[in-house]
């Protein structure tokens, strides 16, 4: 695309940066990051399964799961294949569960709809599901050199800073804006090798030099092209006027157990809403508050509930307040919760289920 096809935005400033793609690349070869274990290869399905991993958690936490996923599903038809709680067993504690459900319906979506091989193009991967615009661009310019632009949150923030570009993200319409920008950024004559690179220095430069707070400017390979710190401030971008509202709720979890007839324990877990919280994992019990968990119980054993310290749990759209109360639950007391939707677990088992972080240190302990 020529720049003269761009709907420019109302506060674009001068024009697009000269020499913004060889300064990035250059200096993503010199200084990015390297070694990380994805970086090695275009396979998309490691690519990929990186880039979901990678898309809400870090890359400390994705360094240890990243091997363990590939050792158990080292190609798409093995995920493919697998039960879907085999997959969410192994993404618990990477959080953000719709990823995983999500991981193993596009290994499914690989596997009838496109021959066993991912497509190559990212306007094809991003037909597939839990693949954004912009994890299908990491994938198609990583793996396949597509001169196309990744947009995420990070990369958000270097290119509004760069172009000091200050309409407001929270509005369709500077969204597509900044879309059509970023893709005007690409070099229009860049290898495989180039775009690999160019994608990689987009994320390295987010991740450790255009940082949320007190970016390092100093050590940037673009400062003297950038015109949000031409302006003075570059952390005044990006702009966007809606706020994430976190709505605050009490779970109180009843963790039941019992004795086995070999003398291990078992504990009472229910399969949470495919939709929602947690969705798809194991659980305790959930009640809103402690009135509704006592009343669940049978009343012999109402005053032999011990309850923990609450934990508070941060979600994206929720702040939970996390109650555990623990009984021990006779072996003669029957179903507990006078429902059929649950399971007992075995202590010893536990590391087999794809269990919600917080509550798996409780269950274990
Ligand atoms: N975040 C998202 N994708 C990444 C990648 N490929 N390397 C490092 N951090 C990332």
């Amino acid at each position: 695309m020529s720049r003269g096809d761009l709907p420019l935005p109302v506060a674009w400033p001068a024009g697009l940066p000269q020499g913004f793609a060889p300064a990035l690349i250059a200096w993503q070869r010199r200084e990015g990051r390297h070694g990380l274990p994805w970086q090695g290869t275009r396979d998309p399905y490691r690519v990929w399964l990186s880039e979901i991993m990678l898309q809400q958690t870090q890359v400390s936490t994705v360094l240890s799961y990243y091997p363990r996923f590939l050792a158990r599903f080292p190609d798409v038809a093995s995920l493919a294949a697998a039960p879907v709680d085999d997959v969410m067993a192994l993404w618990s504690g990477l959080g953000y569960y719709s990823r995983a459900r999500n991981l193993h319906r596009c290994a499914q979506a690989v596997v009838n709809d496109w021959g066993g091989a991912f497509p190559q193009r990212s306007a094809d991967l991003a037909t597939l599901p839990g693949i954004g615009a912009s994890t299908a661009a990491a994938i198609a310019s990583f793996c396949f050199g597509e001169r196309v632009s990744i947009l995420d949150g990070n990369v958000r923030r270097v290119l509004t800073r760069l172009l000091a570009f200050d309409a407001d993200l929270a509005q369709a319409g500077p969204q597509r804006q900044l879309w059509d920008l970023a893709q005007a950024l690409v070099q229009p004559d860049a290898d495989a090798q180039d775009m690999a690179a160019y994608t990689q220095g987009l994320m390295d430069l987010g991740a450790t030099v255009c940082t949320r707070t007190r970016p390092s400017c100093a050590l940037c390979p673009v400062q003297d092209r950038c015109e949000g710190r031409r302006h003075g401030d570059p952390t005044r971008f990006p702009v966007r006027t809606r706020r994430l509202v976190r709505r605050f709720e009490a779970w109180w979890l009843l963790l039941i157990e019992r004795p086995t007839a070999d003398g291990s324990t078992e504990l009472w877990l229910q399969k949470r809403p495919e939709r929602g919280i947690w969705a798809g994992l194991f659980c305790p019990p959930v009640f809103d508050n402690r009135d509704a968990l006592v009343e669940a119980v049978p009343p012999a054993l109402a005053d032999h509930l011990n309850e923990g310290d609450a934990v508070a749990h941060a979600l994206t759209h929720r702040e939970l307040r996390l109650h555990p109360v623990a009984v021990h639950w006779p072996a003669d007391a029957g179903v507990p919760c006078g429902d059929d939707a649950g399971r007992w677990v075995r202590r010893d088992q536990l590391a087999t289920v794809g269990l919600p972080a917080p509550v798996r240190p409780w269950l274990e302990a």
